[in-house]
């Protein structure tokens, strides 16, 4: 099944007949700047590659490579109601999903708004806010039932390390998150703790990364993917290895070397050394000014979260060489993060030849008026930092698929950036066909499809959790060795 729809229009490059020499120039420097050519993408790649294989070894890479305890794909047969948590960037939300044996399910959920400042707050108060939420839900989905003990995928979609399913140590906040006293420990006692406290009767049964749950999900409504990815406010992707080709798991399991392990690959951190990216001095520069400089170097090409932030930083650069916006007050500007991508969503979907659309937006947002000319240099710099992001993450799904000796396969996808960013998704499909040399075969049959995934963080979540208590069920291991668990765990108190 072919996701990416009637091809839209390519994105309009406008005319640039009355563009200004001076102008033009910088438009030619940005397109230098920001554009990743197939030999690049080439290159890229085979770094890539050898990062991911560092990311399995003893030694270790920059590329987390975490193995997830996610041991098998869904046969689609499995049943039962669990109950599943997302924690995202904005938003919370709770999930009961009902599977229901024929892959399919019934989902029932509710959102609840995490207030920004929680981001860099305090640890007591994210756990009890999340165990407020969960209460929140069970009263209002099961308000006369007692305490049954009930079960928890928690999608938690932070690089965590995992002994077992259900713990995960985090390594280190992204996406903006910078909450103290929650790097390098187990996330999950911290949650069940505040769930004890306020009696509520939730056990984790399993900790998911959103990456790892949008793999299940999708697996479960069709068995051909083999990947999950997530675009949104951060990047990332799983895919299924096995036991014998993940050198850092000698001696800690007790498993077959066939055994398929899920990885989750937390990518964002792919060349965090600075090898191969082409970086310019707008992205060092976010990295220098964010909460956690030199992490996340891919992340912070790709992500949402930083292609606004991008965008500003040229802007305001290319005002402050006298460039653009002569004689205006740019204090609107200023702000950092004060755009995000959907601006730059608007900016390239403006309908009309002139961008007047664009002079609206930057008139009531900035109080900024633009010229024509201005606009059309803004408008190409949104389809850089788009094209730039779509190519680069195309990278990444194609690395693994290199890896694996994958030819042909399905990768289910979700976050907003690859749902809502115009052109996102045929940008990405033309990357991987520049690498692969699909130079003659029609997009609606390229081999390798990327296409929006099932709902990981819920249905995904759930599935993990019904997997994972049908293995303790027959027996099997579900974690590393006990005694390495309880040798790691005592080393993480
Ligand atoms: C996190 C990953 C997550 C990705 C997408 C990254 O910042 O480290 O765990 O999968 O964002 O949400």
């Amino acid at each position: 099944m072919v996701h990416l729809g009637p091809k839209k229009p390519p994105s309009r490059k406008g005319s640039m007949a009355d563009v200004p020499r001076d102008l033009l120039e910088q438009i030619s420097q940005l397109e230098t700047l920001f554009t990743v050519d197939t030999q690049k993408l080439n290159t890229i790649v085979d770094h890539f590659i050898k990062e991911l294989e560092k990311g399995l070894s003893k030694e270790g890479g920059s590329i987390p490579m975490i193995p997830t305890w996610v041991m098998t794909m869904p046969d689609g047969k499995e049943k039962g109601t669990y109950l599943a948590l997302d924690m995202g960037g904005t938003n919370l939300r709770v999930c009961e999903v009902e599977l229901l044996g024929n892959r399919d399910f019934d989902i029932t959920q509710s959102k609840y708004h995490m207030p920004p400042e929680m981001k860099t707050g305090s640890s007591e108060q994210l756990w009890d806010y999340i165990a407020d939420c969960l209460q929140a839900f069970l009263q209002s989905h099961h308000p006369n039932e007692a305490g049954e003990e009930l079960s928890l995928g928690f999608t938690f979609s932070y690089p965590c390390s995992q002994t077992a399913i259900h713990n995960g140590v985090l390594q280190r906040w992204t996406k903006g998150f910078d909450i103290d006293n929650v790097e390098g420990h187990d996330v999950q006692p911290m949650l069940e703790a505040a769930l004890k406290r306020k009696n509520v009767p939730i056990t984790v049964t399993a900790l998911i990364n959103d990456t790892t749950g949008t793999m299940v999900a999708s697996n479960y409504t069709d068995p051909e993917t083999q990947m999950g990815v997530i675009f949104g406010t951060g990047c990332n992707a799983a895919y299924f290895d096995v036991v014998k080709n993940i050198p850092k798991l000698e001696g800690l399991v007790d498993l077959d070397p066939e055994t398929p392990m899920a990885i989750n690959c937390e990518w964002g951190a792919f060349d965090n050394e600075h090898v191969v990216l082409p970086r310019t001095k707008y992205d060092v520069q976010i990295d220098e000014d964010s909460p956690r400089p030199n992490q996340q170097a891919f992340e912070k090409m790709i992500a949402g979260l930083y292609l606004g932030e991008l965008h500003r930083l040229v802007m305001l650069d290319l005002h402050e060489q006298g460039f653009i916006f002569e004689n205006q007050n740019v204090e609107g500007l200023k702000k950092p993060y004060s755009i995000d991508a959907s601006l730059l969503s608007q900016i390239e979907e403006d309908p009309f030849e002139n961008l007047t659309e664009v002079e609206d937006l930057f008139m009531s947002r900035f109080n900024i008026h633009t010229t024509e000319p201005e606009r059309k240099l803004l408008r190409r710099l949104a389809e850089l930092i788009g094209t730039r992001s779509a190519r680069l993450s195309a990278a990444g799904v194609a690395a693994i698929c290199k890896k694996m000796g994958i030819e042909k396969c399905h990768v289910g996808a979700d976050g907003s950036v690859f749902n809502k960013y115009p052109h996102f998704q045929e940008r990405g499909a033309q990357a991987l066909a520049d690498i692969f040399g699909w130079n003659d075969i029609p997009p609606a049959h390229y081999p390798i499809k990327v296409q929006p995934a099932e709902d990981g963080s819920g249905v995904g979540a759930a599935l993990i959790a019904a997997l994972t208590l049908k293995r303790m069920k027959e027996g099997l291991p579900v974690g590393m060795k006990p005694e390495i668990i309880e040798k790691l765990s005592l080393e993480h108190k």
